[in-house]
């Protein structure tokens, strides 16, 4: 059988993803949504600027030291680099790996309403013809992939049953899918934070579904140690009164874990989901607080290690996108430690980066 040949690989790409102190850059924005956040510092979104941009992520100096792997979207994971400071053309996967960063790429393509769900659910598509992007991706030198299934919590009753088993189904035909060519899957059951609900019914539901999700791969056969879990925090609905501390979210988060994902999984790597820069590091770090975790427990950011960097490089400032970046990747390399001293990197978020029913 195909997977039995790439076990080992499987297992050490894993490992090298799950490095103590380190967590990936989640650097897979589709082109809609990059186009959303040049919009933001007034940039077109043309594909010289999504070269430049993705240049500047890939040669920011020392990158690597909390960094262990990069998630490109496919126009990036074919793209040559931008020239810069001297240095020969390339791809921009090749810059990358220079740093010592393991590349991987998003493999599903994007969320459809879900027939015969509640409104506002959805499903995720990508399955039709992923054997062989599968293997063009590892041919051109990925060597893992990230699936987003999107899930919601509201007062008419979602997650329904439906909704949760399709999304851990795709996640798991996915995952099975990719390892047959080699290619770690990242499972990614993301729950928004839209609504009101509290921390407890987060909790509640995310069990739900992380069990259901092991269930299903379970039963397609998925070699766990050769995978890696990204969930959300187990968080309070965004407009719930009750805020609770970093240490509270600590406290649910990994409990919740530990109730429904298998030790064997070598690494839980959060998405930031929407909370602000300064937030996913204080959070992270109080998780990595918890004594007695199986799991490496480190990070798979999007906006909460662009967002500064985005706004200093403007389209143009190179050095000061590329130092912004620096600060939140080794703010949250301390917090997979549990060593991050709250407010010791700059960041340029005061607030939280939610927006309501967020696509990526
Ligand atoms: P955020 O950290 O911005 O939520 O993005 C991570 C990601 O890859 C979502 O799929």
């Amino acid at each position: 059988m195909a997977l039995d040949t790439h076990r080992d690989e499987l297992e050490a790409t894993a490992a090298a993803l799950a490095r103590p102190g380190s967590g990936l850059l989640a650097a897979d924005e589709s082109t809609g949504t990059i186009g959303k956040r040049f919009a933001a510092i007034t940039l077109e979104n043309s594909e010289e600027h999504r070269r430049a941009y993705r240049t500047l992520l890939a040669t920011a100096p020392g990158l690597g030291a909390s960094i262990s792997g990069v998630i490109l979207y496919e126009e990036t994971l074919f793209q040559q680099a931008a020239a810069v400071g001297g240095l020969a053309a390339g791809s921009i996967l090749e810059r990358f790996r220079d740093q010592g960063l393991v590349v991987g790429i998003k493999v599903d393509q994007g969320v459809e309403p879900l027939p015969g769900g509640l409104p506002g659910e959805s499903w995720c598509t990508g399955l039709k013809g992923l054997q062989e992007r599968a293997a063009r991706y590892y041919a051109r030198g990925a060597r893992f992939a990230k699936w987003r299934a999107v899930l919601r919590i509201s007062a008419d009753g979602s997650p329904s049953e439906l909704c949760v088993r399709e999304n851990a189904w795709g996640l798991a035909r996915y995952a099975r899918t990719v390892q047959e060519e080699g290619l770690v899957p990242i499972v990614e059951p993301e729950i928004l934070m839209d609504g009101d609900h509290d921390i407890l019914t987060t909790a509640a539901v995310q069990e739900w579904v992380l069990r259901t999700v092991y269930e299903v791969l379970g039963l397609n056969g998925v070699f766990l140690e050769g995978s890696l879990l990204k969930p959300s925090m187990t968080l309070p609905g965004a407009s719930c009164p009750q805020r609770p501390s970093p240490e509270q979210v600590a406290e649910f988060t990994v409990r919740t874990l530990r109730r429904s994902v298998p030790a064997a999984v070598p690494a839980i790597l959060f998405l930031s989901g929407g909370l602000g820069e300064e937030d996913a590091s204080v959070y992270l770090n109080a998780i990595n607080q918890v004594p007695g975790s199986p799991w490496h427990l480190g990070f798979s950011y999007g906006r909460a290690l662009q967002h500064s960097c985005l706004s200093h490089w403007g389209g143009s400032d190179t050095a000061a996108g590329q130092a912004a970046l620096l600060a939140r990747a080794t703010a949250n390399g301390d917090a997979a430690r549990g060593l991050y001293v709250a407010g010791s990197q700059p960041s340029d978020d005061a607030a939280s980066l939610f927006v309501a029913n967020y696509s990526y």
